[in-house]
């Protein structure tokens, strides 16, 4: 038999030996067997150097073709035998009852949150954000507030063992340092953040929380806009109703500095006329020169404060620890 014939017996047998494997290490063994470098194929090969000159082209051809054969098919094999081995032991039954994936829902902070935000925009606020670990300048020196002044008192900040970046921030007034100094009046921010303290946790207060904080900077701005920018965003989150009356206060950053209170129904409700509620004021003119402003030529108002709190006047809540507890017999109420 001459070298040539003996090329398609041996590429039938391996090809029926491949389609007859009908396993994955099954099908490697025909591999092995075939194709291997000690394999009847590849012996095949070997042998060619025995040929005369003039039938080694012819040979070589053929070889080559019957090789690329071979692999396609143990290519094909092998997909289909992979395939096999993924697919599920049993058939799926499209009749068979649905399975119910539970939905999730926003945590109640983060819809208040956004209600707060959606409230803003209306008139004009845009979103601002800014690191939650801080620097002393940001959280205090720049907000006109020295190293002695009795609000950078320690109890209250947490400090990082850091040599740069030393602090938690503890309000997000921070961001109005922030934001002013990247870029020219005019401004008209919100920025919702969380902020830290060292309090001890108990029904009204908890070691982090989240707060809103405004800032509003333009020529010939007023008290008067302050005023009805605080009433427009209230009366929209916690309805008509809403009383507010401001009484004077002490700031740092600003000056003068007001507190909010508020009242309404869901007050009432809760066995209290007026709710302490926000802080805000004039931009203290020291703060404008921090930043780089003049303040003879901008003026403007902020205002910051808790969103806990809102989110509990607004559904009745009495332990803040609730909003952190992860109880989906909480959670799932909002
Ligand atoms: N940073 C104050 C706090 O955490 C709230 C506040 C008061 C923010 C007055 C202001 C402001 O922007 O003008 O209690």
């Amino acid at each position: 038999m001459s070298f040539l014939d003996e090329i398609t017996p041996l590429k039938e047998a391996a090809l029926q030996a491949l389609q007859a494997a009908d396993t994955l290490s099954k099908l490697d063994d025909v591999r092995v067997q075939y194709l291997g470098t000690n394999g009847q194929f590849t012996g095949l090969l070997k042998q060619m150097g025995a040929l005369a000159k003039e039938e080694r082209p012819a040979a070589g051809k053929a070889i080559n073709l019957a090789k690329a054969e071979l692999t396609q098919t143990l290519d094909r094999r092998r997909e289909e035998l992979e395939l096999a081995a993924a697919a599920p032991q049993r058939a799926t039954d499209f009749t068979a009852p649905g399975r119910r994936r539970p939905l999730g829902k926003q945590h109640p902070l983060t819809q208040v949150t956004e209600d707060i935000v959606r409230s803003f925009r209306k008139i004009g606020f845009a979103v601002a954000d800014g690191p939650e670990i801080e620097s002393e300048r940001y959280c205090f020196d720049a907000l006109n507030t020295p190293a002695d002044h009795p609000a950078r008192d320690t109890q209250d900040t947490f400090f990082l063992d850091t040599a740069d970046r030393p602090l938690l921030r503890t309000h997000t007034s921070s961001v109005q340092i922030r934001v002013m100094e990247q870029s020219p009046p005019p401004i008209r921010i919100i920025v919702p953040g969380r902020v830290y303290r060292r309090d001890t946790a108990d029904a009204t207060h908890n070691p982090t929380f989240h707060q809103i904080e405004g800032l509003y900077v333009d020529r010939n701005v007023t008290m008067a806009d302050l005023k009805g920018t605080v009433e427009f965003v209230f009366k929209e989150l916690l309805g008509k109703e809403v009383k507010l009356r401001f009484r004077p206060h002490y700031f740092s950053y600003t000056e003068p500095s007001l507190e909010i209170d508020f009242s309404s129904p869901l007050v009432r409700k809760m066995g209290k006329e007026w709710l302490e509620i926000a802080g805000c004021g004039m931009v203290h003119p020291t703060v404008f020169e921090n930043v780089g402003y003049d303040p003879e030529e901008w003026s403007g108002w902020a205002f910051g404060f808790g969103i806990e709190r809102i989110a509990m006047i607004r559904y009745g809540i009495s332990d803040i620890r609730l909003f952190y507890e992860n109880d989906l017999r909480f959670l799932n109420r909002f």
